[in-house]
């Protein structure tokens, strides 16, 4: 089963699926607003990554260049070191988009990507390392036969090529009181759970508060166009917003909402190490009022209730090409 969905339409119909209450979470939120959380931020960096190893063999950028698919391997370059991420690439939380930066230099890319300015990811980066750039090639300013020049090292020029992606989480909706509403767990893509303490002070978690998990930026979405697909792998249908919004009825329920790694953040510890994912403490949870029409009708409306057992969901904040 195949559906996307805006993130509109997500808070809508999640409450067809919703079936379990979970407000004993706001509970735990109040216990948990005695101690002090430990918080992540995103600048707190311990781990030595891209500095060279003399130990490894020297390749040049135009070597890192050449490796940008599957069957010459994927290259690339963070700082002196030089990566093969070839069997990473499967496993990357971000998919496909990792290619972005093959046989180029990554720093411009997690300039736009600030989530990847954490521990747990650097060492994930340095166990693919294979070597280094080849020393001097760092060089900016250089003074050249006695005259300076705006000479650039080959890995320069490469990071400022890159520098002409398109940062899309500039477009992201300006967010309000983030300081006292919230935890900040990372900016780009904007993860942000609720104080406890903004939790137990009312039962409905209103809109402002609640909060934000995101997997990219936030979509672009022209409801006129847009298009909900559902399918079940043989074959695939599409509803407009005016579709959903008249053909089928509209409930209304009030249900908690969690993120499924919520309390992630307390696995976090000396002998499990650092557990990979937003590193949540007890507020990736909220109670809301949902609004939208119940996925049973639609299912039922298709044909499609008939064989399937499982239905899997995809956000559209994925990579979104255009806005
Ligand atoms: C152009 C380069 C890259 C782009 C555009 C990119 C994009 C992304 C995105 C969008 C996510 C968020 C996924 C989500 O929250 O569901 C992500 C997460 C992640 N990426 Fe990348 N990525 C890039 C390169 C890399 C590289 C080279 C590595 C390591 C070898 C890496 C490791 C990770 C890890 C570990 C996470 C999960 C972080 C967490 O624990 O929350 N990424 N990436």
């Amino acid at each position: 089963m195949r559906s996307r969905f805006t993130f509109l339409f997500r808070q809508k119909l999640k409450l067809q699926i919703i079936t379990t209450s979970l407000t004993g979470g706001l509970v735990a939120g109040y216990i948990f607003s005695k101690y002090k959380p430990i918080v992540h931020a995103e600048t707190d960096i311990s781990v030595k990554v891209g500095e060279r190893i003399s130990t490894l063999p020297t390749y040049s950028m135009t070597e890192v260049a050449k490796h940008t698919t599957a069957e010459k391997g994927y290259w690339l370059a963070y700082k002196d070191g030089v990566y093969d991420i070839t069997s990473y690439v499967e496993n990357h939380p971000g998919g496909k988009m990792v290619l972005r930066s093959a046989g180029k230099a990554l720093e411009a890319c997690w300039k736009i990507f600030t989530m990847h300015d954490m521990d747990h990811v650097y060492e994930i980066l340095e166990e693919y390392r294979i070597g280094n750039l080849p020393p001097g090639i760092i060089i900016g300013k250089a003074l050249l036969f006695g005259k300076e020049n705006n000479f650039l090292g080959e890995r320069e020029a490469n990071q400022r090529e890159q520098e002409k992606i398109t940062d899309l989480f500039q477009y992201d909706p300006e967010r309000l009181n983030i300081k006292e509403n919230f935890f900040v767990r990372s900016k780009r893509p904007f993860n942000a759970e609720t104080k406890p303490s903004v939790l137990i002070s009312s039962f409905i978690t209103p809109v402002e508060q609640f909060f934000v998990r995101n997997h990219m930026h936030v979509p672009f979405v022209n409801i006129n166009e847009y298009k909900l697909e559902i399918g079940n792998g043989k074959s695939t249908h599409s509803l407009s917003f005016d579709d959903l919004t008249e053909k089928y009825q509209s409930y209304t329920i009030t249900s908690t909402l969690a993120c499924s790694g919520n309390r992630r953040g307390a696995m976090n510890n000396e002998e499990q190490g650092t557990i990979r994912g937003a590193p949540w403490y007890v507020g990736a949870i909220g109670n809301a009022r949902w609004t939208g029409v119940r996925l049973r009708d639609v299912l039922q409306s298709l044909g499609l209730d008939k064989e399937g057992k499982y239905v899997q969901f995809y956000g559209l904040d994925c990579e979104t090409p255009k806005r």
